[in-house]
């Protein structure tokens, strides 16, 4: 179970999953720096290492894998994995060296510990896919599990950027949800084009004050690749800026023909 520590129920929910399924669990805490773009948050992102050390305690696992940078990068570290198609699109647009990051950690970490499965979450719903074609196409004989988007009662997906929020940035974080909550509504009563639903949530968004649009895609769940109808199974995917803060979530649909 690869993570960037800060962990909260979604990871435990994780960790959970590989516990049931497998005979030994690992878990992993690097915040890699490889997969932050300049001017990002690297340096404050948040690392209360005590606090995750406890909550895997109660979870019981068999080894807790916490690598310094300096392990994973040595100063002349040159070789990086890179995919090309799927990572382009979506958060790769505003984050263009991110997944190529996410790539070579993911492997270095499966070359460390290997793994017969590794667990990822749903709400990084490009980077699942992303590392599925990686793991295909180079060969890993690893098997890739998505867990489901942990939530709060508020509908708010669980992410370590959470702690970046104050209450008002919490409340209007609702509108990730709510609007994606708004196209399955939609969905489900028979719209089936993308562009008027995506409008209906940009209005849903643009009415919150502080609140950014980066992107909202309607994409196929395989190839990520925006649908012109929607049929299928299809992602719902956006990110948007409460403040300074950035915040993605999604929401898989399935329709019947
Ligand atoms: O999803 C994350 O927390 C990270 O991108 C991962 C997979 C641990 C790689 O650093």
């Amino acid at each position: 179970v690869p993570t960037m520590g800060a962990l909260h129920a979604g990871h435990l929910s994780l960790v959970r999953r590989a516990k049931a399924d497998c005979a030994f669990t690992v878990v992993s805490i690097f915040v890699n720096p490889a997969q932050f773009g300049p001017g990002e948050d690297l340096s404050r992102y948040p690392r209360p290492l005590a606090q995750d050390k406890r909550l895997l305690k109660n979870s019981v696992i068999d080894l807790l894998f916490c690598p310094s940078a300096g392990t994973m990068y040595p100063q002349d570290f040159s070789v990086y994995v890179e995919e090309g198609v799927l990572s382009k699109g979506l958060c790769g647009q505003l984050r263009p060296s991110h997944f190529k990051g996410v790539c070579t950690v993911v492997v270095k970490l499966f070359n460390i510990v290997l793994p017969d499965r590794a667990y990822f979450g749903q709400k990084d719903y490009q980077q699942v896919k992303v590392i599925e074609r990686m793991v295909r196409d180079l060969n890993f004989n690893i098997s890739i599990k998505t867990v489901p988007i942990v939530r709060e009662t508020s509908g708010l997906a669980m992410s370590s950027r959470n702690a970046y929020l104050n209450n008002e940035e919490r409340r209007k974080a609702l509108v990730l949800f709510s609007s994606l909550q708004y196209a399955k509504d939609c969905v489900a009563h028979g719209a089936r084009k993308p562009g008027v639903i995506a409008a209906g949530m940009r209005r849903i968004i643009s009415a919150i004050p502080g609140v950014k649009i980066d992107y909202i895609e309607i994409c196929d769940a395989d190839t990520l690749v925006p649908v012109d109808k929607i049929k299928g199974t299809v992602v719902i995917a956006l990110a948007i800026f409460v403040g300074k803060i950035r915040l993605i979530d999604n929401i898989i649909l399935k329709t019947t023909p």
